[in-house]
C-alpha cells in the first residue's frame, strides 16, 4: 500500500505547454465569444477530442485559433495559473510560442509577452505561484520559422523569459536543422531544452544533445533503450522533463508500471515530473504523483527530492531558486 500524497505538497513543474494547459471550457468560451466553430475538437463530456499524437497537434492548433489577442493571453495566464496553484505548484515554467502570439512578429510578440508577464506577476501576488517562460520553436513549422522564433526570444530575454526550446512533431526535420535557432538563443543568454526521446528513439536524444547543446530534454524517456546513453545523461547531469501520464495517454508506454521513469532514476538520471498538456491528457500534477506512488512505491520523500532537483534545474535567477528551495523545505 503506497503512502497517500498530500495534494498541498509544494511542487515544481518544468514542462507545460501554455495553450495545452488551457481548460477546455475556457477555449470553448473564447470560441463562443468570437463565433469560431471548433465544436469538433471537443468530446460530448467537454474534453478535447483527438485520435493520436499527430491528431492532437492538429486539435491543439485549432484550439489556438481562439487565442487572438494579448488580452486573451492575459486571461489564459490567470486560468492556467489558478489550476496549477490548486495542484500545489509553487513554480512553473511554460512553453510560449510567438507563432501563436502575433505570428512571429517581434513587435506583436512583445505585446503578448507583456500581457502574460503582467498576469503572471498578479498571480504571484494573489496565488503565490511563480511563472517563467520558455520560447518554443515548433518543429513541424520548419527551420525558417524557427529562426524568426529564436530572434523573438533573443530580443525579449528577461527575468521572466529565460529559456528556448523545441516542441512539435519529433518525426519531422532533424535537430541539426535547428542549430541556427539554438545558437542564436544561447548567444542571447537563454537556457536550452528540446523535446526528444518521446517519439524518436535514443538517437534523437543524442542528436538533441550534440546538435542543440541543450541542458534539459523534454521527455527523453526512450533513452532507456540505450544504457550507455542513460549513463551519459547521469554523468553529465542532463535533466529529463518527464511527463509519465502524457506518455501513457498517448501510448508511448502501455501503463505507468511499464514507464521507465523509475529505472532512469535508479540509474541516477535526474528526472523531474510534469503534466505536458494536462487537460488534453486528463491529468493533474497531483494525480501524476499519486499514480507514480502506486506504481513504484514512491513516498513524499521521493517527491521532495525530485522537486529539489527540479528547482535546481529551473531556468531562473538564483534569488528565485533560493526562494523556491526554501518553500520546498517548508521554510518560507
Ligand atoms: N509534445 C510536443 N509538442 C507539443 C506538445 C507536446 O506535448 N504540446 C504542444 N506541442
Ligand atoms: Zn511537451
Amino acid at each position: 500500500m503506497s503512502e497517500k500524497i498530500d495534494p498541498a505538497l509544494p511542487k515544481v513543474e518544468l514542462h507545460l505547454h501554455f495553450e495545452g494547459a488551457a481548460p477546455p471550457a475556457f477555449i470553448r468560451g473564447l470560441a463562443k465569444e468570437k463565433h469560431i466553430d471548433i465544436a469538433k475538437i471537443f468530446t460530448p463530456d467537454g474534453g478535447y477530442a483527438y485520435r493520436d499524437f499527430w491528431h492532437f497537434l492538429e486539435v491543439y492548433e485549432a484550439a489556438c485559433t481562439t487565442l487572438q489577442s494579448p488580452e486573451d493571453f492575459r486571461r489564459l495566464t490567470l486560468a492556467v495559473l489558478e489550476d496549477r496553484a490548486k495542484d500545489g505548484v509553487v513554480y512553473a515554467e511554460t512553453f510560449l510560442s510567438p507563432d501563436f502570439c502575433g505570428v512571429g512578429d517581434v513587435t506583436a510578440w512583445r505585446e503578448y509577452l507583456l500581457a502574460i508577464e503582467e498576469a503572471a506577476l498578479e498571480a504571484q501576488k494573489t496565488m503565490g505561484i511563480t511563472l517563467k517562460g520558455i520560447v518554443t520553436a515548433i518543429r513541424h513549422f520548419g527551420p525558417d520559422q524557427s529562426r524568426a522564433t529564436a530572434l523573438c526570444a533573443a530580443e525579449t530575454k528577461s527575468d521572466f523569459l529565460t529559456g528556448f526550446g523545441l516542441a512539435g512533431d519529433e518525426k519531422q526535420f532533424h535537430p541539426k536543422d535547428f542549430t541556427w535557432a539554438f545558437d542564436c538563443a544561447r548567444e542571447a543568454g537563454l537556457r536550452l531544452t528540446a523535446h526528444a526521446g518521446e517519439w524518436g528513439g535514443p538517437e534523437s536524444v543524442r542528436d538533441a544533445l550534440d546538435h542543440l547543446k541543450v541542458e534539459r530534454i523534454g521527455h527523453g524517456v526512450r533513452a532507456i533503450e540505450d544504457l550507455a546513453l542513460v549513463d551519459q545523461l547521469a554523468e553529465q547531469g542532463t535533466v529529463l522533463e518527464v511527463c509519465p501520464g502524457s506518455n501513457v495517454f498517448l501510448g508511448v508506454y502501455p501503463s505507468f508500471d511499464k514507464h521507465p521513469i523509475d529505472r532512469l532514476r535508479e540509474r541516477e538520471v535526474k528526472v523531474t515530473i510534469s503534466t505536458d498538456d494536462p487537460p488534453f491528457f486528463r491529468t493533474t500534477l497531483t494525480q501524476e504523483y499519486e499514480t507514480l506512488a502506486r506504481a513504484f512505491g514512491w513516498t513524499e520523500d521521493d517527491f521532495r527530492a525530485i522537486n529539489r532537483d527540479a528547482a535546481n534545474a529551473a531556468f531562473c535567477d538564483e534569488a528565485t531558486r533560493a526562494r523556491i528551495l526554501q518553500i520546498l523545505e517548508g521554510r518560507a
